[in-house]
């Protein structure tokens, strides 16, 4: 499994916390940004979620001050389904429930160790199925519709 991470200036100390603690263990792709100097997050999201749709990832994860404009900037993106998690149960069910395929976090609002922890959880549930793909499908039922597409 390729993860492209990606953060903006708020994001980039956690986005090279997770890459330092789980870089060896797991295939990253670092998309960005590479410093602390100010950048706009929609870029960033932007580059993550054409990685995942060019197929040269298979999942995301986006770090932003607080996580919520890298959710909103992503899910622009008919075939992303991102999630902004925040416990152990959220990272958890947005595989079980969601199939998100990006996950996005806080640099400033959330504790790091936590983080990588979440990230762990969420990289390896998989998703439940059954009454969440009815649910999930009404979701890609609606790109469809407006968008002309959804990706699964
Ligand atoms: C940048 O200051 C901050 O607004 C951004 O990182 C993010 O938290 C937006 O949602």
């Amino acid at each position: 499994m390729r993860i492209a991470i990606g953060s903006d200036h708020a994001g980039y100390r956690l986005k090279q916390h997770i890459l330092r603690n789980l870089g060896s263990k797991y295939d990253f792709i670092d998309m960005g940004a590479y410093s602390e100097e100010s950048v706009d997050y929609p870029d960033y999201a932007r580059k993550v979620a054409e990685a995942i749709l060019d197929g040269s990832a298979d999942r995301g994860i986006l770090v932003c001050g607080t996580g919520i404009g890298m959710c909103i900037a992503a899910n622009k993106f008919p075939g992303i389904y991102a999630a902004l998690v925040y416990s152990d149960e959220t990272a958890i069910l947005a595989r079980r429930h969601n199939n998100s395929n990006v996950i996005c976090l806080g640099g400033r609002t959330m504790d790091y160790d936590a983080a990588l922890r979440w990230v762990e959880l969420w990289l390896n549930e998989g998703f439940e199925g059954g009454r969440h793909s009815r649910r999930v499908g009404k979701i890609m039922e609606v790109e469809r519709e407006l968008c002309g597409r959804g990706s699964r």
